[in-house]
Parts: C-alpha cells; structure tokens; sequence
C-alpha cells in the first residue's frame, strides 16, 4: 500500500479531533498530510530530532507552516505534555520500533482526552514465530496489547496481508 493511501485511511478515521499528535513522526509525511487535509493542528513526536528540519521544509512547500510543531521525546516518557491534553493520536509503521510498548500505551492513554482515539498503523505477521526485523506483531497480539494497557477497541483490520490498522479509545 503505498503511503498516501494509508495517511487517507488513517484521516477517515480522526473524526472531529482538534488536537492530533503523530507519534514517531520521522520527516513529517503523515504529520503535513494530517495538516493539509484536515486543516487542523499538528504536533508530531519523534525520538529522534533528525527529521525535523524536513518535515518543517515541507511544511512550508504545502504551505501549513502554522498547523506543524514538532517535539523530541519518547514515547514512553512524554513528560513534555499535559494529562487528557490530546483528541487523537496517531502511529504510522512505529510501534514495532517501540521497546517498551506497554509503557508507551499507558503513555498514550494519559495525554488522550477521555474518549480520545489512537489509530495505529502497522506491520503484521499470520501468527505467532514468523517473527521478522519489522514484523512484529499478530493482529491478535494487537488487539491484546491494546485492551490491557485499557484501550476499547473501535475497529482492527488488514488494510493488506502484512498490514493491519487499528482504532481504540480512552
Ligand atoms: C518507520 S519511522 C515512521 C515514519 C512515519 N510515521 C511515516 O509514516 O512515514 C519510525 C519512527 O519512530 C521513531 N521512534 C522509534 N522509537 C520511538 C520512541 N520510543 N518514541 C518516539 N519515536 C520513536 C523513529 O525515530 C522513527 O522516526
């Protein structure tokens, strides 16, 4: 699936949010194609701070310079924000590069607004021991990190055999 096709999937999908952070944001793709099709504020999360002139300068092209802030930080530890500070959240291709996933959910969960939604796209494996470099995850084993960190499942599919996309809520 090419990358466009999916941004669009993920922003069918954010509803009325207002206030979106794109975790693991990398040089801002899917942060300036939230920007410029929905008009609304984004904050973009990375770990890493080496993509972020890029993500700026695209900004500018698509001319949303004002709607794109992005921040250093980690996931698992996002004390640059508030408690409930945040409508949706969003993770394209960047859970699996997360060691601590539970830390990181329960992260999540805190800087979501009550009845917030997280969508996360990502790469899947059939079952359990077809483990590879980005392949991480069953869609299963999505689903149950999810519900344990005390997400409510709204939707889990495969957009394609080694891709699933995923929405829950505070
Ligand atoms: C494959 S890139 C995702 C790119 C982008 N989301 C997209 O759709 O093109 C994964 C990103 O996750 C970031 N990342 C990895 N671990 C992280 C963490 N613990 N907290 C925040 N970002 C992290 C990496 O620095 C990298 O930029």
């Amino acid at each position: 699936m090419k990358d466009r096709a999916l941004y669009l999937e993920i922003v069918k999908r954010l509803g009325k949010a207002e206030n979106i952070l794109d975790i693991g944001c990398g040089e801002g793709e899917l942060c300036n194609y939230l920007a410029k099709h929905t008009g609304k504020r984004i904050t973009g999360l990375d770990v890493s701070g080496a993509g972020f002139r890029k993500a700026k300068r695209m900004a500018h092209k698509i001319k949303v310079p004002n709607l794109i802030e992005c921040v250093e930080g980690d996931v698992g530890n996002m004390v640059c924000f508030e408690g409930d500070e945040f409508d949706a959240v969003t993770m394209a291709y960047t859970l699996h590069h997360v060691n601590e996933e539970k830390k990181a959910l329960f992260e999540i969960k805190r800087i979501l607004k009550p009845g917030g939604r997280l969508i996360v796209a990502d790469y899947v494996i059939k079952k359990e021991g077809q483990e590879k470099e980005c392949h991480k995850f069953t869609i299963m084993s999505l689903e149950k990190l999810f519900q344990e960190a005390g997400f409510h499942l709204l939707e889990s599919k495969l957009l394609e055999p080694d891709l699933a996309l995923l929405v829950v809520k505070k």
